[in-house]
This record gives structure tokens, sequence and C-alpha cells, in this order.
């Protein structure tokens, strides 16, 4: 067992991550232990139900499933789990439990944070994307008709169970769609200013074989890898203020993907990775990369093998990515890469982008 620990200073906020590859029937009791005697409810996705719900113990009436997609993290399901915990008299002492990818982590959490004004929350994340990215840092948030995660907050969790075996079961497309976010923090990595030299570029381009193999002890290094770097980035900045934005590398083209895309047909972690390809393409055009970083970069892409996205008319796109909440009226900003492992915010007139 590894455990790491958030350390939010300026919030006085702290919490560990337990990362393990103990058989996943250990989950219960490290909960258990964690929590006490104190009361719970569970909230989790219908795939990891059907699959773990006798390994993972919890009594059946504390267990609310959630269906799997995008589209559950909304209002209705929000309520539904609102008044569950109220049906079960969680009070301000207690905790939900959130098992299950980025779309139950965001929303139970979310829940979380407007239970009586807060409650605790535990993250178990068990697809790659949740592990190495969306269950650390505290944000939490459903979508609504206008767009991906407009309603939300920044609300930590008081602990999260990491346990490698989860992904033994993750279907290809899922897994390849966190690849697209682990790729990401290679990219990102000096940037984030954490204090240990992690190396995740050369990390990456060694271990490809074994990460497709889903050797479990790779996976646990990896995933502590992409965690020690979200860990220093959210340590210095909560609430996106700065520093933070760097997590947005591939974001802004990526979202505006999804976005024409309807949030079907391809992944997040696919369309962030178009994202980082576009990056690339535009640091290159406008003089902050030289050719062979970028080869380097597209080189260290093609090894996950990653689908190819359709192009899109530059009009539709750039209309897409002004919907973006962290675009302005008449600017948006990206994320570029401007040296090894390293990026930084631009901010870009309509007319300065080029597709
Ligand atoms: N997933 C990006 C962030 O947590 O800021």
């Amino acid at each position: 067992m590894c455990k790491l620990e958030v350390n939010i200073k300026s919030a006085q906020k702290n919490y560990p991550i337990f990362i393990n590859n103990r058989d996943i029937t250990s989950l219960h009791s490290d909960i258990a232990e964690f929590i006490g005697d104190k009361n719970y409810i569970v909230v989790i996705s219908e795939k990891v139900y059907k699959l773990y719900v006798s390994a993972l113990g919890f009594p059946k009436d504390k267990i609310f499933i959630l269906k799997d997609g995008e589209k559950e993290k909304n209002i209705k399901n929000y309520t539904k789990i609102l008044d569950f915990a109220l049906k079960h008299h969680l009070t301000r002492e207690d905790s939900i439990i959130a098992v299950g990818g980025g779309v139950v982590g965001d929303l139970a959490g979310f829940v979380s944070s407007t239970y009586m004004r807060g409650i605790n929350y535990i993250q178990v994340p068990t697809t790659l994307l949740a592990c190495t990215d969306s269950s650390v840092g505290g944000k939490t948030a459903i979508n609504s008709v206008y767009g991906k995660n407009l309603v939300g907050s920044f609300y930590q969790p008081s602990a999260v169970f990491i346990n490698v075996n989860f992904l033994k079961t993750l279907d290809e497309r899922q897994f390849k769609s966190g690849l697209g976010e682990v790729v990401k923090y290679g990219f990102i990595e000096k940037s984030c200013l954490c204090n240990e030299e992690l190396n995740l570029m050369n990390f990456l381009n060694e271990n490809v074989e074994n990460i497709f193999n889903r050797d479990i002890l790779v996976l646990a290094d990896l995933i502590k890898i992409c965690i020690k770097l979200k860990i220093a980035v959210v340590n210095q900045d909560e609430k996106e203020k700065g520093l933070r934005k760097i997590l947005n590398y591939g974001h802004t083209y990526g979202h505006a993907l999804e976005k024409i895309l309807n949030f079907r047909k391809f992944t997040h972690g696919e369309c962030v990775v178009a994202g980082i390809l576009f990056a690339l393409d535009f640091a290159f055009k406008t003089g902050k990369i030289d050719k062979e970083y970028k080869f380097l970069c597209e080189d260290l892409i093609s090894k996950f093998k990653f689908p190819d996205l359709p192009k899109f008319d530059k009009i539709r796109i750039i209309n897409a990515m002004k919907s973006d909440k962290k675009a302005g009226s008449d600017y948006i900003t990206f994320i570029l890469p401007t040296d090894y492992a390293k990026v930084e915010a631009f901010k870009f007139q309509i007319d300065e982008i080029s597709l």
C-alpha cells in the first residue's frame, strides 16, 4: 500500500490517497477503518456494481446504483442521491462513498458539497481516468443542457482509495480514454512544479507494452506518478486561479470536439489527445516549440494508437471553443507547449487562431 497526501496549505485541507493492488475485497475493511462507526451511503456505477457487488460487500440498502454514461451526471440524479442520503438520515459526520469513474465521482462529490452544506465523501475510482486525474483535486459538477460541468464546486474528498485491480476489467475504450489524460501529464510535468523528478515521458516510452498488457505493478507506478503531479498542482492552486489551468492542456480543442460530437462516438481522453495534437501544431506554427520536440511528442502519442478524429470546419470549432466556460468574450485561452514537458497559458484573439 502506498499513501500520498494532498496538503492544500492555503485552505488547510489535507487528505490521504491510498494506492494498492491487494484483492478488491480488502477495500471494505480499509474504508470501514477510515470512517469508523459513522453512517454512509454508496453511489456506484452500474457496471462496477454488476462486477464487484459481492467483493465490495456493502449492504444492498445503502447502495445507489447510477447508470453509466456522461448524460447521467444530471440534476435529476443529483436530487435522487440527495433524497437517498436524507432517507438514510446521513448527518454531517457521515460519508458518501463514490465507487466508479469520473461521472460517479463528480456527481457524488457535488451532492456531498451541498448536502447539509457539506458532508464527507470518499472517492473509490475504478477507471484509469478517475485513478489518475478526476478523483483527486475536488472538482465536482453536474452537466446542464447548456454544457458540461457548468454547475459545480471545488470540494475536496476526505480520502481516495485507489485499487489498481479494478483496471483489469475496464473496457478497452475507457482504458484508452484514461491514457489520453496520462499522456497529458507527461507533456506538462515540468510545469507542475513538483519537487520530485518523475520523468513520465520516459516512463511512458519504456512501458508501452506493459501498459497495454495492464501490468498491475506498472499501472500502480503510472498512477502514482500522475497523482504526484496532480497533488503538486492542486496544493499550489486549488481553485484554478493560475497554475491549475495547465491541467487543461489539450482540453480547449478537446472539449470543442466533444461538444460538436455530442459527447458520443469519441471518449474524453481521445478528444484530449486530438487537442494535444492541435496544440503541438499551433505551438509550432507560432514559434513556441521546434520541429524536433513536436515530433518527439507526436511519436509518443502514436505509440498509444489513439484513433484519428474527424476534422471539422474552423468556424464550428471556434464557436464550440467560445462557449467553453474558460473562454473570454473576444479571446480564447490555450495551454501550449513551450519546451520539453513544459506548457504555458496563452490568450489569442479569434482571428489569430489557425486550425
Ligand atoms: N481535470 C483537471 C483538473 O482537475 O483541474
